[in-house]
Protein backbone atom coordinates (compact mmCIF):
# COMPACT_ATOMS: atom_id res chain seq x y z
CA UNK A 1 0.00 0.00 0.00
CA UNK A 2 2.57 2.60 1.15
CA UNK A 3 4.57 1.33 -1.96
CA UNK A 4 1.77 2.34 -4.03
CA UNK A 5 1.13 5.67 -2.60
CA UNK A 6 5.04 6.35 -3.24
CA UNK A 7 4.98 5.24 -6.59
CA UNK A 8 1.62 7.73 -7.48
CA UNK A 9 3.75 10.50 -5.87
CA UNK A 10 6.71 10.26 -7.21
CA UNK A 11 4.70 9.91 -10.95
CA UNK A 12 2.90 13.05 -9.99
CA UNK A 13 6.02 14.75 -8.77
CA UNK A 14 7.29 13.69 -12.20
CA UNK A 15 4.84 14.69 -14.43
CA UNK A 16 4.84 18.18 -12.74
CA UNK A 17 8.64 18.09 -13.29
CA UNK A 18 7.91 17.30 -16.83
CA UNK A 19 7.14 20.59 -18.47
CA UNK A 20 10.49 21.50 -17.03
CA UNK A 21 12.91 18.49 -17.68
CA UNK A 22 13.89 17.44 -20.98
CA UNK A 23 11.53 14.96 -20.43
CA UNK A 24 8.75 16.04 -22.80
CA UNK A 25 11.44 16.99 -25.55
CA UNK A 26 12.66 13.14 -25.15
CA UNK A 27 9.36 11.53 -25.30
CA UNK A 28 8.73 13.63 -28.34
CA UNK A 29 11.29 13.12 -30.45
CA UNK A 30 11.00 9.37 -29.25
CA UNK A 31 7.16 9.74 -30.86
CA UNK A 32 8.28 11.23 -33.97
CA UNK A 33 10.96 8.64 -34.36
CA UNK A 34 8.75 6.19 -33.89
CA UNK A 35 5.84 7.47 -36.26
CA UNK A 36 8.50 8.45 -39.00
CA UNK A 37 9.53 4.70 -38.94
CA UNK A 38 5.46 3.28 -38.54
CA UNK A 39 4.04 5.25 -40.65
CA UNK A 40 4.75 4.16 -44.00
CA UNK A 41 3.47 0.60 -42.93
CA UNK A 42 -0.47 1.44 -43.88
CA UNK A 43 0.73 2.88 -47.10
CA UNK A 44 2.46 -0.27 -47.49
CA UNK A 45 -0.69 -2.35 -47.11
CA UNK A 46 -3.05 0.17 -49.17
CA UNK A 47 -0.85 -0.69 -52.19
CA UNK A 48 -1.49 -4.42 -52.24
CA UNK A 49 -5.59 -4.50 -52.53
CA UNK A 50 -5.15 -1.78 -54.83
CA UNK A 51 -2.76 -3.71 -57.29
CA UNK A 52 -4.69 -7.19 -56.62
CA UNK A 53 -8.14 -5.23 -57.53
CA UNK A 54 -9.76 -6.79 -60.65
CA UNK A 55 -13.11 -7.01 -60.22
CA UNK A 56 -14.08 -3.60 -60.94
CA UNK A 57 -12.16 -0.64 -62.69
CA UNK A 58 -14.32 2.42 -61.05
CA UNK A 59 -13.13 1.79 -57.41
CA UNK A 60 -12.20 -0.61 -54.61
CA UNK A 61 -14.91 -3.30 -54.32
CA UNK A 62 -16.51 -3.04 -50.83
CA UNK A 63 -15.29 -6.44 -49.40
CA UNK A 64 -11.37 -4.83 -50.07
CA UNK A 65 -12.13 -1.85 -48.28
CA UNK A 66 -13.44 -3.73 -45.71
CA UNK A 67 -10.08 -5.75 -45.36
CA UNK A 68 -8.02 -2.61 -45.88
CA UNK A 69 -10.26 -0.81 -42.89
CA UNK A 70 -9.63 -3.46 -40.43
CA UNK A 71 -6.22 -3.74 -41.31
CA UNK A 72 -5.66 0.02 -40.82
CA UNK A 73 -7.30 -0.56 -37.87
CA UNK A 74 -5.07 -3.56 -36.65
CA UNK A 75 -1.86 -1.29 -37.63
CA UNK A 76 -2.77 1.12 -35.71
CA UNK A 77 -3.66 -0.35 -32.93
CA UNK A 78 -0.38 -1.86 -32.59
CA UNK A 79 1.54 1.15 -33.31
CA UNK A 80 -0.52 2.56 -30.01
CA UNK A 81 0.34 -0.12 -27.99
CA UNK A 82 3.82 -0.26 -29.15
CA UNK A 83 4.25 4.09 -28.08
CA UNK A 84 2.56 3.06 -24.75
CA UNK A 85 5.39 0.68 -24.25
CA UNK A 86 7.79 2.89 -25.07
CA UNK A 87 6.49 5.56 -23.33
CA UNK A 88 6.12 3.29 -20.10
CA UNK A 89 9.82 2.07 -20.33
CA UNK A 90 10.95 6.03 -20.72
CA UNK A 91 8.39 6.15 -17.51
CA UNK A 92 10.36 3.98 -15.45
CA UNK A 93 13.96 5.13 -16.43
CA UNK A 94 12.91 8.12 -15.06
CA UNK A 95 11.46 6.65 -12.20
CA UNK A 96 14.32 4.63 -11.10
CA UNK A 97 16.47 7.07 -11.75
CA UNK A 98 15.50 9.15 -8.70
CA UNK A 99 14.98 6.31 -6.55
CA UNK A 100 17.26 5.22 -3.54
CA UNK A 101 19.38 2.13 -4.18
CA UNK A 102 18.31 -0.23 -1.90
CA UNK A 103 14.55 0.43 -3.14
CA UNK A 104 15.74 -0.46 -6.66
CA UNK A 105 17.39 -3.41 -5.66
CA UNK A 106 13.76 -4.67 -3.98
CA UNK A 107 12.00 -3.60 -7.01
CA UNK A 108 14.27 -5.40 -9.41
CA UNK A 109 14.13 -8.94 -7.46
CA UNK A 110 10.13 -8.14 -7.60
CA UNK A 111 8.87 -10.60 -10.80
CA UNK A 112 7.28 -8.59 -13.86
CA UNK A 113 3.57 -8.66 -13.77
CA UNK A 114 4.19 -10.61 -17.15
CA UNK A 115 6.14 -13.39 -15.91
CA UNK A 116 4.25 -13.31 -12.86
CA UNK A 117 0.53 -13.75 -14.78
CA UNK A 118 2.67 -16.58 -17.14
CA UNK A 119 3.39 -18.55 -14.17
CA UNK A 120 -0.10 -18.54 -12.64
CA UNK A 121 -1.55 -19.77 -16.26
CA UNK A 122 1.29 -22.20 -16.39
CA UNK A 123 0.89 -23.82 -12.96
CA UNK A 124 4.18 -25.31 -13.78
CA UNK A 125 6.49 -27.22 -10.81
CA UNK A 126 9.65 -25.32 -10.36
CA UNK A 127 12.30 -27.82 -11.86
CA UNK A 128 13.73 -28.00 -8.11
CA UNK A 129 10.49 -28.94 -7.15
CA UNK A 130 10.18 -31.35 -9.94
CA UNK A 131 11.48 -34.29 -7.67
CA UNK A 132 7.90 -34.46 -5.81
CA UNK A 133 5.71 -34.90 -8.67
CA UNK A 134 7.85 -37.96 -10.90
CA UNK A 135 5.81 -41.11 -11.60
CA UNK A 136 7.36 -43.90 -11.03
CA UNK A 137 7.39 -44.58 -14.72
CA UNK A 138 10.83 -45.64 -15.97
CA UNK A 139 10.74 -46.67 -19.32
CA UNK A 140 14.35 -47.10 -20.78
CA UNK A 141 15.20 -43.52 -18.74
CA UNK A 142 12.43 -41.71 -19.94
CA UNK A 143 9.92 -40.61 -16.89
CA UNK A 144 6.90 -39.18 -16.42
CA UNK A 145 5.79 -35.82 -14.49
CA UNK A 146 2.54 -36.16 -12.67
CA UNK A 147 1.93 -31.97 -13.34
CA UNK A 148 -1.40 -30.25 -13.37
CA UNK A 149 -3.39 -30.05 -16.16
CA UNK A 150 -2.20 -25.83 -17.19
CA UNK A 151 -5.20 -23.47 -15.87
CA UNK A 152 -5.00 -21.81 -19.36
CA UNK A 153 -6.25 -25.26 -20.90
CA UNK A 154 -9.17 -25.62 -17.94
CA UNK A 155 -10.29 -22.32 -18.56
CA UNK A 156 -10.59 -22.84 -22.37
CA UNK A 157 -12.04 -26.44 -21.59
CA UNK A 158 -14.99 -24.71 -19.13
CA UNK A 159 -15.17 -22.04 -21.41
CA UNK A 160 -16.19 -24.85 -24.17
CA UNK A 161 -18.91 -26.31 -21.74
CA UNK A 162 -20.59 -22.27 -21.40
CA UNK A 163 -20.59 -22.23 -25.14
CA UNK A 164 -21.84 -25.14 -25.91
CA UNK A 165 -24.76 -24.75 -23.17
CA UNK A 166 -25.25 -21.16 -24.75
CA UNK A 167 -25.26 -23.09 -28.14
CA UNK A 168 -27.67 -25.41 -27.24
CA UNK A 169 -29.92 -22.88 -25.61
CA UNK A 170 -30.00 -20.94 -28.79
CA UNK A 171 -30.50 -22.93 -31.20
CA UNK A 172 -31.91 -26.01 -29.85
CA UNK A 173 -34.07 -25.11 -27.27
CA UNK A 174 -35.01 -21.74 -27.34
CA UNK A 175 -34.61 -21.58 -31.22
CA UNK A 176 -34.10 -18.06 -31.84
CA UNK A 177 -31.45 -18.34 -34.19
CA UNK A 178 -31.80 -20.63 -37.40
CA UNK A 179 -30.07 -23.74 -38.07
CA UNK A 180 -28.25 -24.40 -41.47
CA UNK A 181 -31.01 -26.12 -42.93
CA UNK A 182 -33.53 -23.21 -41.99
CA UNK A 183 -30.99 -20.61 -43.37
CA UNK A 184 -30.52 -22.30 -46.31
CA UNK A 185 -34.56 -22.72 -46.85
CA UNK A 186 -34.44 -18.80 -46.06
CA UNK A 187 -31.71 -17.66 -48.59
CA UNK A 188 -33.41 -20.09 -51.28
CA UNK A 189 -37.02 -18.18 -50.40
CA UNK A 190 -35.49 -14.37 -50.99
CA UNK A 191 -33.44 -16.12 -54.29
CA UNK A 192 -36.42 -17.31 -55.69
CA UNK A 193 -38.42 -13.88 -54.67
CA UNK A 194 -35.77 -12.01 -56.24
CA UNK A 195 -35.87 -13.88 -59.36
CA UNK A 196 -39.31 -13.77 -59.95
CA UNK A 197 -38.91 -10.09 -59.05
CA UNK A 198 -36.48 -9.95 -62.66
CA UNK A 199 -39.13 -12.13 -64.61
CA UNK A 200 -40.25 -9.50 -66.83
CA UNK A 201 -42.34 -6.66 -65.37
CA UNK A 202 -45.92 -7.50 -64.80
CA UNK A 203 -48.48 -5.51 -65.75
CA UNK A 204 -51.24 -5.06 -63.13
CA UNK A 205 -54.14 -2.81 -63.42
CA UNK A 206 -53.93 -1.31 -60.13
CA UNK A 207 -51.87 0.98 -58.22
CA UNK A 208 -51.73 2.33 -54.56
CA UNK A 209 -55.11 4.40 -54.99
CA UNK A 210 -56.93 1.66 -55.70
CA UNK A 211 -55.21 -2.12 -54.94
CA UNK A 212 -57.87 -4.50 -53.89
CA UNK A 213 -57.66 -7.04 -50.75
CA UNK A 214 -56.83 -10.62 -52.65
CA UNK A 215 -57.71 -13.10 -49.85
CA UNK A 216 -57.08 -16.23 -52.45
CA UNK A 217 -55.25 -18.61 -50.37
CA UNK A 218 -51.97 -19.13 -52.43
CA UNK A 219 -51.52 -15.42 -52.64
CA UNK A 220 -52.08 -15.11 -48.53
CA UNK A 221 -49.65 -17.91 -48.70
CA UNK A 222 -47.10 -16.25 -50.82
CA UNK A 223 -47.36 -13.08 -48.86
CA UNK A 224 -46.93 -14.71 -45.47
CA UNK A 225 -44.06 -16.37 -46.89
CA UNK A 226 -42.64 -13.12 -47.93
CA UNK A 227 -43.39 -11.24 -44.75
CA UNK A 228 -41.56 -13.67 -42.31
CA UNK A 229 -38.29 -13.67 -44.34
CA UNK A 230 -38.13 -10.20 -44.79
CA UNK A 231 -40.63 -8.17 -42.34
CA UNK A 232 -39.87 -10.46 -39.61
CA UNK A 233 -36.86 -8.75 -38.49
CA UNK A 234 -38.74 -5.33 -37.59
CA UNK A 235 -42.12 -6.45 -36.95
CA UNK A 236 -41.96 -9.30 -35.77
CA UNK A 237 -42.62 -12.73 -37.86
CA UNK A 238 -46.30 -12.94 -36.36
CA UNK A 239 -46.82 -9.26 -37.09
CA UNK A 240 -46.66 -8.62 -33.50
CA UNK A 241 -43.93 -5.43 -33.60
CA UNK A 242 -40.15 -5.49 -32.50
CA UNK A 243 -38.52 -2.24 -34.09
CA UNK A 244 -41.33 -1.84 -36.25
CA UNK A 245 -44.86 -1.47 -35.36
CA UNK A 246 -47.49 -3.96 -34.60
CA UNK A 247 -49.70 -4.57 -37.66
CA UNK A 248 -52.17 -6.61 -36.24
CA UNK A 249 -54.45 -4.56 -34.05
CA UNK A 250 -56.89 -1.54 -35.16
CA UNK A 251 -54.30 1.15 -34.91
CA UNK A 252 -51.75 2.66 -37.37
CA UNK A 253 -49.65 5.30 -38.20
CA UNK A 254 -50.60 5.66 -41.69
CA UNK A 255 -54.04 4.45 -42.01
CA UNK A 256 -55.29 0.50 -42.07
CA UNK A 257 -56.88 0.54 -45.34
CA UNK A 258 -55.95 -1.76 -48.27
CA UNK A 259 -54.38 1.14 -50.05
CA UNK A 260 -52.98 2.43 -46.96
CA UNK A 261 -50.56 -0.53 -46.31
CA UNK A 262 -49.61 -1.20 -50.01
CA UNK A 263 -48.77 2.51 -49.84
CA UNK A 264 -46.75 2.19 -47.12
CA UNK A 265 -45.07 -0.82 -48.38
CA UNK A 266 -44.55 0.43 -51.68
CA UNK A 267 -43.32 3.66 -51.00
CA UNK A 268 -41.32 3.60 -47.66
CA UNK A 269 -41.92 6.15 -45.07
CA UNK A 270 -38.58 8.75 -45.26
CA UNK A 271 -36.11 9.10 -42.32
CA UNK A 272 -37.50 5.72 -40.69
CA UNK A 273 -36.25 2.00 -41.28
CA UNK A 274 -39.28 1.35 -43.48
CA UNK A 275 -37.66 1.67 -46.61
CA UNK A 276 -39.84 1.53 -50.19
CA UNK A 277 -40.26 -2.32 -51.25
CA UNK A 278 -40.58 -0.97 -54.89
CA UNK A 279 -37.59 -2.20 -56.38
CA UNK A 280 -37.53 -5.61 -54.05
CA UNK A 281 -41.21 -6.47 -54.79
CA UNK A 282 -43.07 -6.85 -57.80
CA UNK A 283 -46.75 -5.36 -57.79
CA UNK A 284 -48.21 -8.97 -57.58
CA UNK A 285 -46.15 -10.04 -54.37
CA UNK A 286 -46.08 -6.15 -53.37
CA UNK A 287 -50.42 -7.02 -53.46
CA UNK A 288 -49.83 -10.27 -51.72
CA UNK A 289 -47.76 -9.10 -48.92
CA UNK A 290 -50.16 -6.14 -48.59
CA UNK A 291 -53.19 -8.67 -47.80
CA UNK A 292 -51.61 -10.80 -45.85
CA UNK A 293 -50.61 -7.39 -43.67
CA UNK A 294 -54.39 -6.60 -44.12
CA UNK A 295 -54.86 -10.50 -43.01
CA UNK A 296 -53.48 -10.39 -39.71
CA UNK A 297 -55.88 -7.74 -38.44
CA UNK A 298 -57.01 -9.14 -34.52
CA UNK A 299 -54.90 -12.02 -34.55
CA UNK A 300 -53.65 -10.83 -31.12
CA UNK A 301 -49.84 -12.91 -31.18
CA UNK A 302 -48.57 -13.07 -27.79
CA UNK A 303 -46.52 -10.55 -26.82
CA UNK A 304 -47.93 -8.15 -29.23
CA UNK A 305 -46.18 -4.15 -29.10
CA UNK A 306 -49.14 -2.06 -27.78
CA UNK A 307 -51.47 0.33 -30.18
CA UNK A 308 -49.54 2.59 -31.86
CA UNK A 309 -50.92 5.83 -34.15
CA UNK A 310 -54.67 6.11 -34.62
CA UNK A 311 -57.83 3.97 -34.79
CA UNK A 312 -58.72 3.08 -38.00
CA UNK A 313 -62.11 2.43 -38.53
CA UNK A 314 -63.03 -0.06 -41.61
CA UNK A 315 -64.94 1.75 -44.21
CA UNK A 316 -66.14 -0.90 -46.54
CA UNK A 317 -65.70 -4.70 -46.82
CA UNK A 318 -62.37 -4.46 -47.58
C1 LIG B 1 -35.74 -2.31 -40.87
C2 LIG B 1 -36.98 -2.44 -40.21
C3 LIG B 1 -38.24 -2.67 -41.03
C4 LIG B 1 -38.46 -3.60 -42.00
C5 LIG B 1 -37.50 -4.65 -42.55
C6 LIG B 1 -39.81 -3.43 -42.40
N1 LIG B 1 -40.40 -2.42 -41.70
FE1 LIG B 1 -42.31 -1.82 -41.85
N2 LIG B 1 -41.97 -0.33 -40.54
C7 LIG B 1 -40.79 -0.12 -39.86
C8 LIG B 1 -40.91 1.06 -39.05
C9 LIG B 1 -39.86 1.63 -38.13
C10 LIG B 1 -42.21 1.57 -39.27
C11 LIG B 1 -42.83 2.82 -38.65
C12 LIG B 1 -42.58 4.01 -39.52
C13 LIG B 1 -43.09 5.28 -38.89
O1 LIG B 1 -42.61 5.62 -37.81
O2 LIG B 1 -43.97 5.90 -39.50
C14 LIG B 1 -42.83 0.66 -40.21
C15 LIG B 1 -44.13 0.81 -40.67
C16 LIG B 1 -44.81 -0.11 -41.42
C17 LIG B 1 -46.20 -0.06 -41.76
C18 LIG B 1 -47.16 1.03 -41.35
C19 LIG B 1 -47.63 0.79 -39.95
C20 LIG B 1 -48.58 1.85 -39.47
O3 LIG B 1 -48.77 1.88 -38.25
O4 LIG B 1 -49.11 2.58 -40.28
C21 LIG B 1 -46.48 -1.17 -42.50
C22 LIG B 1 -47.83 -1.56 -43.09
C23 LIG B 1 -45.25 -1.91 -42.64
N3 LIG B 1 -44.26 -1.27 -41.96
C24 LIG B 1 -45.13 -3.09 -43.33
C25 LIG B 1 -43.93 -3.70 -43.61
C26 LIG B 1 -43.75 -4.80 -44.52
C27 LIG B 1 -44.87 -5.50 -45.27
C28 LIG B 1 -42.44 -5.08 -44.56
C29 LIG B 1 -41.71 -6.13 -45.40
C30 LIG B 1 -41.88 -6.01 -46.83
C31 LIG B 1 -41.77 -4.18 -43.64
N4 LIG B 1 -42.70 -3.35 -43.10
C32 LIG B 1 -40.42 -4.21 -43.37
C33 LIG B 1 -39.65 -0.90 -39.93
C34 LIG B 1 -39.47 -1.93 -40.84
Amino acid sequence: MTFHLLMTRQLLHLILKMKTTKLMERIKSKIKNLSSKYMLLPFLFLTTPLAAQTESSTGISQTTAFYVVIGLLIIVSLLVILLAFNIVSLLKAVVQKEMSPEKKASMEKEPSWFAKTWAKWNDLKPLEEEQDIMLDHDYDGIKELDNHLPPWWKALFYLSIVYAVIYLMVFHVFKSAPLQEEEYEIEMALAQAAKSNMEQTIVVDFDESNVPFNDDAEALADGKKFFEAQCGMCHKADGGGLAGPNLTDDYWKHGGSMTDIYNVIKNGVPNTAMISWESKLNPIRLQNVASYVKSLRGTNPPGALPPDGELYVEESNQ
